[in-house]
This record gives C-alpha cells, sequence and structure tokens, in this order.
C-alpha cells in the first residue's frame, strides 16, 4: 500500500496593483467580459479573458437560460469561442473573475469542475501550460498552469490505456 500526496501551489496577491502588468491587463478585460453576461436569475457576471501566444484575448461570459442547465459559464463560453476560432492558436493565460451586484467579489471566484475540466483539456491540446489568475478585490490567486486546478483528471490518455 502506498500514501500518495498531491500538492499544488498558487501565488497570492493581495493588492492588484502588485500584480504583473500583463496579469493586471487580462483581469480588466475579464473584467469588462463580465458586463457582457446574460445573467438575469442568478445575478452572478462572471468574465473570462483568454491571451493567445500571438496576443490575441478572447472573452466570454456566463449566458443563463430559463431551463437552468441550458446555461453556459464564462470560462466555456470563452473556451468554445477560442477553439472555434482560434483553434490553431495556443491559449497560454485565463483571467476570471465574477461581479456580483456589480462588484468585483472580494474573493476570487475558483472555476467550476466542468471548466476545470475543459481547461485541462485545452492545455493539453495546446501544450503549454496555461497560466490562471483568478481575480478577487481583496485577493488574486495565480496558478502556472490549470493542472493545478484537478489533480488525478481524466483525459484523452485514460481513453487510450
Ligand atoms: N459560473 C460561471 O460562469 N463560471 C463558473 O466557473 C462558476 C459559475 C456562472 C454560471 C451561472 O450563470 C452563475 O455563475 C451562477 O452559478
Amino acid at each position: 500500500m502506498n500514501k500518495r500526496e498531491v500538492n499544488i501551489s498558487f501565488t497570492e496577491y493581495q493588492k492588484s496593483d502588485e500584480l504583473p502588468d500583463a496579469d493586471k491587463k487580462l483581469v480588466a478585460e475579464a473584467v469588462d467580459a463580465a458586463s457582457g453576461a446574460y445573467a438575469p436569475y442568478s445575478g452572478f457576471r462572471v468574465g473570462a479573458a483568454i491571451m493567445l501566444d500571438d496576443g490575441t484575448v478572447v472573452r466570454g461570459a456566463n449566458v443563463e437560460n430559463a431551463a437552468f442547465p441550458s446555461g453556459s459559464c464564462a470560462e466555456k463560453t470563452a473556451l468554445s469561442y477560442m477553439v472555434a476560432n482560434y483553434g490553431e492558436r495556443q491559449a497560454v493565460a485565463i483571467a476570471i473573475t465574477a461581479l456580483s451586484d456589480g462588484q468585483m467579489t472580494e474573493e476570487p471566484v475558483p472555476p467550476c469542475g466542468n471548466c476545470r475540466q475543459m481547461l485541462i483539456e485545452e492545455e493539453q491540446r495546446g501544450g503549454k501550460p496555461i497560466r490562471v489568475i483568478l481575480a478577487g478585490h481583496s485577493a488574486t490567486y495565480v496558478l502556472e498552469s490549470s493542472q493545478a486546478l484537478m489533480p488525478l483528471s481524466f483525459t484523452g490518455n485514460n481513453l487510450r490505456k
């Protein structure tokens, strides 16, 4: 029997002006993207901004539906748009933020399990780590790779073995 551990590490910034400039810019894009959310049911507006390897920024927001499961998360919207329109490019970073009552949430909002799964797929497909920037008003977390969000993740490799 073996006991095994998986540790993840990330950087916490308490002041947003401590963030590297490129991250700050991507967070601003995510905040802007959140204003495009269609969230009449939750009032929770999520924005995601993906930086591609050629400097293009792809944005997404959550899109809700009266049939609740038909809605889409911001990250999923952005990732789907990116793959469909810039499929030959690689994602290098994603910033995620959320506005509740028009204000950025105090704490960073971590992506749901489904969006983590999609991020892992994109990281594997692109072959480069995707830097994940989770921005809140009183803290921002930066992970060097989306893999850290989902240890023991299910991937295409599992289908082949
Ligand atoms: N939401 C996202 O857009 N991303 C996540 O990772 C978590 C949740 C959205 C879905 C729904 O429109 C609202 O936030 C409340 O769950």
